[in-house]
């Protein structure tokens, strides 16, 4: 191997940073040890709970869906959604750790951690797991902080809906109180796993959290989804399925970054949508110190790990880092909050290069701030911009097929703001002091 693939991982050192999400990928001995075998850095577990509706729920039904076929794609599927009603593990916690010793062993000698995932109610029952996850040999745990759903299942919270996981994505300080307790009696890393729910407070939440003494983050599990096949107008999975989109990345991406630029020294194992090996390396770049897959691996089969890795380590090479330390925060520095975009970033101006134009008019079709013209007579032509009214948006340079049309920046701001409102100039605030 030319490039070092490991990463930190708070204190732990995972060989890679694909990380088995917490499912039924490794919810039995076997089932762990074949997904050590596929090349994870890490796993994490089946949750474990005593939730008795929890353990019966899963109607696992999968729905694979939105799908896009590419055709060099050999899978046949290059992009999609998931669905599915499959919650916690059939056995009980004080079962489930049974077979972890054996698990555990394994992954330790393959070099693969081994993330123990559970679900309290109370702190009681938080405590007890705890310290029957590392008695059995996990390196590490990771607080599932997403489910029950005590609102929609109030039988299973019995008097503890105080401590149970999802209402911590409303209520984080009970959430730091498990943590602070958990810390006191074991002593492996612990990350809490959240909802998207939570993404409304996210970087306060990773503060707290951290605050409590836990080594990192797991963002984020699924949310309630819904998908309606046209064809019979009925809903899939039942109407109450959760799940995942490819485009849900966007979702995490931007929470991870915010997470890594507020929260220093806070590992991030991010996911949530990652679906292909350059996925794990844009959420790397974004701050993750690792990234989960659960839906890609139900899709393509546990082979996709070391695809993934080969992928992965080709690139790298290609683009010449020796380690994947080296992309870890990299886009950090130029993501800016939106406030100060207007400060940092100068307003831009489309040209079009007309002896390249062809005259297709897709500038024209994509402009709405009426810059963009197509002139053509006789079948000859090309396109112009109107540079009074182009707001700089750059669709069209993004549409352009011959990639015609280049970007300058505007030398004042108050031009640019004349071209934002130069279809209804008599309607634009006093700020350029006409009226
Ligand atoms: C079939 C299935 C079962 C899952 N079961 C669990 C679970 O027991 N515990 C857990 O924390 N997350 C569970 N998840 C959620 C995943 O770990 C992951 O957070 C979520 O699917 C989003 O990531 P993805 O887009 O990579 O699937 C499950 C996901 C799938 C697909
Ligand atoms: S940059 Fe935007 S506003 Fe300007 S011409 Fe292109 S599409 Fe129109
Ligand atoms: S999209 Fe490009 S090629 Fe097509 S008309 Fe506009 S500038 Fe010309």
């Amino acid at each position: 191997m030319t490039v070092d693939l490991r990463t930190k991982l708070g204190p732990l050192t995972l060989k890679n940073p694909l990380v088995s999400g917490g499912g039924p990928v490794a919810g039995t001995l076997q089932h762990i040890k074949n997904a050590c075998d596929a090349g994870f850095g890490a796993i994490v577990t089946k949750t474990a709970s005593y939730y008795g509706e929890f353990q019966r729920y899963p109607r696992p039904v999968y729905n694979i869906c939105d799908i896009r076929v590419a055709a060099d794609d050999p899978i046949g599927i290059s992009e999609c959604s998931w669905m599915h009603n499959d919650h916690n593990s059939v056995y009980p916690p004080h079962q489930f750790v049974k077979f972890l010793p054996e698990a555990s062993e394994y992954c330790k000698k393959n070099d693969c951690v081994l993330i123990g995932s559970f679900a309290g109610a109370g702190l009681e029952q938080w405590e007890r797991m705890a310290r029957d996850y590392v008695d059995a040999g996990c390196q590490a745990l990771e607080l599932n902080f997403c489910c029950p759903y005590p609102q929609v299942m109030p039988e299973t919270a019995q008097g503890n809906e105080h401590l149970i996981g999802q209402t911590f994505g409303d209520n984080p300080a009970l959430g730091a109180e498990v943590i602070k307790r958990l810390k006191q009696i074991v002593d492996v890393p612990i990350f809490p796993k959240m909802p998207p729910t939570a993404r409304k407070d996210i970087v306060n939440i990773a503060k707290m959290y951290k605050e409590a003494g836990a080594d990192g983050i797991t963002i984020y599990a699924n949310s309630m989804v819904l998908k309606i096949d046209i064809e019979t107008g009925e809903p899939m999975g039942w109407g109450a399925s959760i799940g995942s989109s490819h485009g849900h990345m966007l979702d995490t991406c931007q929470d991870t970054a915010k997470i890594a630029k507020e929260v220093p020294d806070f590992a991030i194992m991010s996911g949530r949508g990652a679906r292909y090996w350059y996925d794990c390396i844009e959420l790397l770049m974004a701050g993750a110190a690792s990234v989960q897959y659960s839906a890609a691996i139900h899709v393509y089969g546990l082979k996709h790990v070391k695809s993934m890795l080969n992928d992965m380590e080709n690139w790298l090479e290609r683009k010449g880092y020796k380690s994947i330390e080296q992309v870890k925060g990299l886009a950090l520095p130029k993501i800016y909050r939106s406030a100060d975009v207007k400060n940092r970033v100068k307003a831009l101006v489309a040209k079009v290069d007309a002896s390249k134009c062809i005259a297709c008019g897709r500038c024209a079709e994509v402009c709405f701030y009426d810059a963009a013209e197509l002139f053509v007579k006789n079948g000859k032509g090309a396109a112009k911009i109107n540079q009074d009214n182009c707001a700089g948006c750059t669709i069209c340079g993004q549409v352009c097929p011959k990639k015609c049309i280049s970007f300058t920046e505007r030398a004042e701001e108050i031009e640019y703001l004349r071209a934002l409102g130069s279809a209804h100039p008599d309607l634009l605030p006093d700020i350029f002091g006409e009226k």
